[in-house]
């Protein structure tokens, strides 16, 4: 989910900065090929308009495995971990 919304930012063109944050390493680094797949595949079927090349596209998220805020201007923040209450609640405090 958090991917998925990463590309569907990315694809906008209009987010100067995308950081996809997560605890999982591999989770990070199958995403750059997952979304690149998934933008080519959307291209192809003329799902999705590109400005750029699914790479480029792709290249404009940032990938991290700290999660925590990466500006305090002019920032949007999409929370999607796992459905746990706690971690949610968690998650807001340490942004607050
Ligand atoms: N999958 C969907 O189609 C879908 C649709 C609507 C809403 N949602 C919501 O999105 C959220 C995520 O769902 P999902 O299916 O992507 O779950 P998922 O389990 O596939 O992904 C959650 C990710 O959160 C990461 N994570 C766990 N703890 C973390 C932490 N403390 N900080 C950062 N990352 C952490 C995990 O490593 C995992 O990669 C849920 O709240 C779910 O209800 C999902």
């Amino acid at each position: 989910m958090g991917s998925g919304i990463a590309q569907s930012c990315a694809t906008t063109g209009k987010f100067n900065s995308i950081v996809l944050q997560d605890v999982n390493q591999k989770v990070l680094d199958n995403a750059q090929a997952k979304i690149t797949q998934s933008l080519t595949k959307l291209q192809q079927l003329k799902k999705v308009q590109l400005d750029k090349s699914p790479e480029e596209v792709a290249s404009r998220i940032t990938l991290s495995t700290e999660v925590k805020p990466v500006s305090d201007q002019n920032l949007l923040i999409i929370e999607a971990v796992p459905e746990i209450i706690e971690l949610k609640q968690k998650i807001f405090k340490s942004l607050s």
